[in-house]
């Protein structure tokens, strides 16, 4: 099996690869060769050779996913704030990037597997609670429509036998390593990983603020079983939530004191940030996953769970 991740520098794609080296098979066939493309070049990943791609360009798709290519991840993506601080980016790298990646593998001409991923934040405004699989697709910002709009692209070109394509709409995925990023969502992450490594964080949200996480390790899990599943148990919509829980700001500190003790939460300081707040109080939490949790897909079983992962897998490194 031969596998391209798009945006395979990335947080989520850093995981997925890991654990596809780890796995070396594939739907019951050796991996032969995954490639990381990135628009910044990917960190030297044992197992995984890595290159450049800018997906907005069709001869650097091109690149990226030879002929023979049997799975494609498209994780490229600008994210929610950055695409709501720039529009005209946004459209350019998370719509037209995705079109570019659509029409690449159409191409092909060989149907490979596409896993495109979307977000909860293709929900949004009057939809009633609780949000599942069927509620209609209303997002409040720039990347919720961009996805929204990936989502639908992705089920015509399966439609169409194109693509044996999948989109998962992703929770919000905590904790991440490395440093904040331009996610709306980044404090979701921070508020912890910076004072798990001695460091001050900034919640410019209240305790009792919720929202639906997963965890960067479980997100990579379902990634893989997502695709491993066959085309005809997904039925007509292929898009889908990916299992997450719901948790507040309290529970999520609540679980870093379980875990590494009372001192890490001092380091938090709770300060507004109306430009973050205006957009995460739009997002929906109340979110129930459905037809993934049927296929197979999981969630974290605790949010301890989630800060064991960090501690883990990525405090070294952070
Ligand atoms: N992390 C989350 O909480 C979350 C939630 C919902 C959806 N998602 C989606 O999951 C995917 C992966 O998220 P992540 O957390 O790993 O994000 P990330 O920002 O860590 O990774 C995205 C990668 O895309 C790359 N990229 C940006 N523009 C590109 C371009 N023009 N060509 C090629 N690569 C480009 C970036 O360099 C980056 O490495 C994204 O599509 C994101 O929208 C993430």
């Amino acid at each position: 099996m031969n596998i391209v991740i798009l945006g395979g520098g990335g947080v989520v794609g850093q995981k997925l690869a890991q654990n596809l080296c780890a796995r070396g098979h594939f739907k019951g066939k050796s991996i032969t060769r995954i490639t990381l493309a990135d628009i910044v070049m990917p960190p030297a990943t044992a197992g995984c050779d890595t290159m450049i791609c800018d997906i907005t360009n069709p001869a650097s798709v091109a690149a990226a996913i030879p002929a023979g290519t049997d799975v494609i991840y498209l994780l490229a993506a600008i994210v929610s704030a950055h695409a709501e601080a720039e529009f005209e980016a946004g459209m350019q790298i998370n719509l037209q990037g995705t079109m570019a990646v659509l029409e690449r593998a159409r191409a092909l001409g060989t149907k490979p597997t596409l896993v495109f991923s979307s977000s909860i934040a293709v929900f949004g405004g009057e939809a009633p609670n609780p949000i599942t699989d069927h509620v209609v697709l209303n997002p409040q910002t720039s990347y919720g429509t961009q996805k929204a709009i990936g989502e639908m692209l992705v089920q015509d070109y399966a439609r169409k036998g194109f693509i044996d394509g999948r989109a998962f709409r992703l929770p919000t995925i905590s904790m991440r390593p490395g440093k904040p990023n331009r996610a709306a969502s980044s404090f979701m992450s921070s508020i912890l990983r910076e004072p798990l490594n001695g460091q001050e964080a900034i919640c410019p949200v209240g305790p009792e603020f919720p929202h639906f996480y997963l965890s960067p390790r479980m997100c990579a899990e379902n990634l893989v079983r997502g695709a491993e599943v066959a085309e005809e148990k997904l039925g007509q919509n292929r898009a889908m939530i990916m299992p997450g829980r719901i948790w507040t700001i309290q529970q999520l500190i609540d679980a870093m004191t379980a875990v590494a003790g009372p001192g890490p939460a001092k380091l938090i300081r709770w300060e507004s940030q109306p430009e973050i707040e205006r957009i995460v109080m739009g997002w929906r939490w109340d979110i129930r996953a459905g037809k993934s949790l049927e296929l197979g897909l999981e969630a974290d079983e605790s949010f301890q769970d989630n800060i064991r992962y960090y501690l883990e897998d990525d405090l070294p490194r952070a």
